[in-house]
């Protein structure tokens, strides 16, 4: 019974294109081995070429297909090109993951305002570039999935994370914006995690700031893949069945 369960699953996701920003590293990149060990042909986009080079090798190596194209997701005409390489390379788009960003927090009065650019840039216009790169795409054929990749940082806000909260505030407005909006058969998803491993504490810029986000926030963190299963579960569902938000915190993480 539970193994029909699994196969029907992995049947659903079984040959879908799925294109994931932001698949150098953390998230992203665990996100790209799941749902190719799940049989979806995955499409990497990030800047680190090398890196992605790398990811797509080992995915072939057991058995997935997976391609990559450099992509910096503040180029809007770069993400029209991401979603239309898709195409060209598997025929369709099912899936567009929105996950690139970066949390370099900071407290207001540091005025780091070049970051706060850079997280609008990226955090939220880089989702709209998304947005607007694969749903021509999706209205076209009535059919496709956006998996928007937030944090608890869409419903919760203290000090340091204050812009990078805003930006996470914004793309749950326009997630749930989006699905009223989109026609029937077209999904929106939204997954927020928690603390989870990958490079993200890299992008603070501040050192102190850095030591503390890591010694004391980023503890009990949970593995990406935990966030990866999160997506193969949204997009393993029946097509009318819309799973709209998930949550996902190590279980040890209370305070926010
Ligand atoms: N880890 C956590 O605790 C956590 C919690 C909540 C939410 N999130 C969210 O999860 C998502 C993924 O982050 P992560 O934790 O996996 O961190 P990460 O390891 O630092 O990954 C961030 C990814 O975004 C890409 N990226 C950054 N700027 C980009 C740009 N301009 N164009 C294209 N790609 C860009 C990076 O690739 P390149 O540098 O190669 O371009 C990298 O692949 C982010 O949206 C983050 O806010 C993470």
């Amino acid at each position: 019974m539970l193994h029909t369960k699994f196969s029907k699953e992995m049947e659903n996701i079984q040959g879908k294109v799925v294109a994931i920003t932001g698949a150098s590293s953390g998230i992203g990149e665990a996100i790209a081995h799941h749902l190719s060990a799940m049989g979806a042909k995955v499409v990497l986009g990030a800047r680190r070429v090398d890196k992605l080079k790398s990811i797509v090798e080992s995915i072939a190596s057991g058995g997935g297909q997976a391609v990559y194209q450099k992509l910096d997701v503040t180029n809007t005409e770069e993400v029209v090109a991401f979603a239309n390489f898709a195409v060209q390379q598997f025929g369709t788009l099912d899936v567009m993951v929105n996950n690139a960003g970066l949390m370099p927090l900071s407290m207001i009065n540091s005025y780091k305002i070049e970051e706060w650019h850079r997280m609008i840039d990226v955090n939220i216009k880089g989702v709209l570039h998304g947005i607007a790169a694969a749903l021509p795409i999706f209205e076209a054929k009535d059919s496709g999935q956006f998996v928007n990749i937030t944090s608890v940082g869409d419903r919760w806000v203290g000090p340091t994370s204050t812009v990078y909260s805003a930006t996470k505030f914004a793309v749950r407005a326009i997630s749930e914006g989006l699905r009223q909006e989109v026609s029937g058969n077209i999904r929106v998803t939204l997954v927020a995690p928690g603390a989870t491993e990958s490079e993200l504490a890299e992008s603070i810029s501040d050192p102190d700031l850095k030591k503390l986000a890591i010694e004391k926030f980023r503890t009990d963190l949970l593995p990406a893949s935990a966030i990866a299963r999160a997506v193969g579960y949204a997009i393993s569902q029946p097509t009318d069945i819309d799973v709209n938000e998930i949550v996902v915190r190590p279980t040890a993480q209370k305070s926010f």
